[in-house]
């Protein structure tokens, strides 16, 4: 993250960007994303990948998890720097399209694909369709007979891994919605099934483990099993799938206690159990792909607000909290309210020496849980009209906002070299209002 304090004035910058500047063109709260660091993150999982995989398999496909955070400009920013694009809804495929990704560099994914969706996927040349259950296999090969086209297809695997944060429980993970189990032979049957329809070309098997992951071991226990799989199949069918995605969840810090692995520590501890395992199983190595979003999204962004008020509050043994109420909430970022999400907080517009004291963020939202930063030391002195940075929040908070209380949702402004633009402009009343045809 190129958050940088230290000037004599105390104020933040991004992207080389004051963030008083930020707020006076462009108001609070706002999401401001530093493309450099977006790219270089991007860029750096491409080509870690590219050289840990370059012997095994001549190299890797890193495919962009837009659910993340996307838009047209990041579309452009990605298929500029050579980076694929995972969307899983229609919308997130128009995204990459107007942003102009190469439809073959597409993938969507989907527990519940429309009829529409899968039709206009196809149609528009994606690369692969992710199966996630039965139902998708024969919609997707009579769309691609429809188009007149031959398509590529991934099966979305549940490999019984689930990955907690330093952790996984093996076996824990059948009981959820995504995909096609392996222990219970569906996986097996919908690469029959898929076999079954020329229409469909069987590019490979597919895992996402979870999100969040901080070590390798998940990804080696699923990817053995995938791979147990992939050489089950070319034994009973004599088909060797090219591909194989071990999906995304590389975690990131949001405050300093999360220790995260570069990508080339990623890399390179993947490219050793894929290898190891497909010696141990005796098949070539098939060409690796990932989905990150978080890794590359979430540490490029911050959120801007302005402080509006704040409230003292006592608590047992003679502590104190200190409310600070901003001008977004839960409407921006849901997910400390929805995940007990941490991130941290800093005064941004100015240098204070006052005393710390434990301030809790909180929005204007009208319920109690809408809190952004739960545990914070901000400066004694913090009144109405500072500025507060929100660091990590560049993935699932623009994403997952909504309108809430009919609050406007934030615009996404990116800072380069000193320069910010608009990405995505602020929405205004009007814009609600306007859907009210009633
Ligand atoms: N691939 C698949 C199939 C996925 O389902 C996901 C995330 C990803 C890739 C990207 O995962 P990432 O690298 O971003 O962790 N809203 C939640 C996260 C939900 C993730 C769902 N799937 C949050 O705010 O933490």
């Amino acid at each position: 993250r190129r958050l940088s304090g230290g000037s004599a004035d105390g104020v933040v910058s991004v992207g080389g960007v004051p963030v008083t500047e930020l707020a006076a063109e462009h108001g609070t709260p706002a999401y401001i994303v530093d493309e450099a660091d977006f790219r270089a993150r991007a860029t750096a999982f491409r080509d870690a990948f590219a050289e840990a995989f370059a012997d095994a398999c001549g190299g890797a496909d890193v495919y962009y998890a837009a659910k993340a955070f996307t838009c047209t400009a990041v579309a452009r920013w990605l298929a500029e720097d050579g980076l694929r694009y995972d969307a899983c809804t229609g919308g997130e495929l128009a995204v990459a399209l107007r942003g102009g990704t190469d439809p073959a560099h597409v993938l969507l994914h989907g527990n519940n694909k429309s009829d529409e969706e899968i039709v206009r996927a196809v149609r528009a040349g994606v690369g692969k369709v992710v199966v996630d259950g039965f139902h998708d296999i024969d919609r997707t090969a009579d769309a691609a007979r429809e188009a007149g086209v031959r398509q590529g297809v991934l099966i979305r695997t549940t490999v019984g891994v689930e990955a907690h944060t330093h952790d996984y429980i093996a076996t824990a993970h059948e009981d959820q919605k995504f995909g096609l189990s392996l222990a219970s032979g569906q996986a097996a049957e919908a690469v029959r099934r898929v076999l079954a329809r020329p229409e469909l070309e069987l590019r490979g098997l597919h895992s996402h483990i979870g999100s969040q992951i901080f070590d390798v071991s998940g990804f080696e226990v699923a990817a053995r099993r995938l791979l147990g799989l992939h050489a089950q199949v070319l034994a009973e069918h004599g088909v060797e799938m090219p591909e194989i995605d071990l999906g995304g969840g590389f975690g990131i810090a949001y405050t300093t206690q999360d220790a995260p692995l570069s990508p080339a520590d990623l890399a390179r501890g993947m490219a050793e159990v894929v290898t190891a395992a497909c010696a141990q199983l005796g098949v070539a190595v098939p060409k690796v792909s990932i989905e990150p979003g978080r890794a590359i999204a979430g540490p490029a962004g911050v959120t801007l607000y302005r402080v509006g008020s704040t409230k003292d509050v006592a608590l047992d043994g003679g502590l104190q909290r200190r409310y600070v109420a901003v001008d977004g909430g839960m409407s921006d970022n849901i997910r400390t309210a929805l995940y007990d999400a941490d991130y941290s907080a800093t005064l941004g517009g100015r240098r204070s020496t006052a005393s710390p004291v434990l301030s809790r963020v909180v929005g204007k939202h009208c319920e109690s849980g809408d809190v952004v930063v739960k545990d914070e030391f901000l400066p004694d002195d913090l009144a109405a009209g500072d500025l507060l940075v929100v660091p990590a929040t560049g993935a699932y908070c623009h994403s997952m906002a909504s309108q809430y209380n009919h609050v406007p949702r934030p615009p996404v402004v990116a800072v380069k070299d000193g320069v910010s633009r608009v990405l995505v402009r602020r929405e205004t009343e009007d814009d609600l209002l306007a859907l009210d045809v009633g």
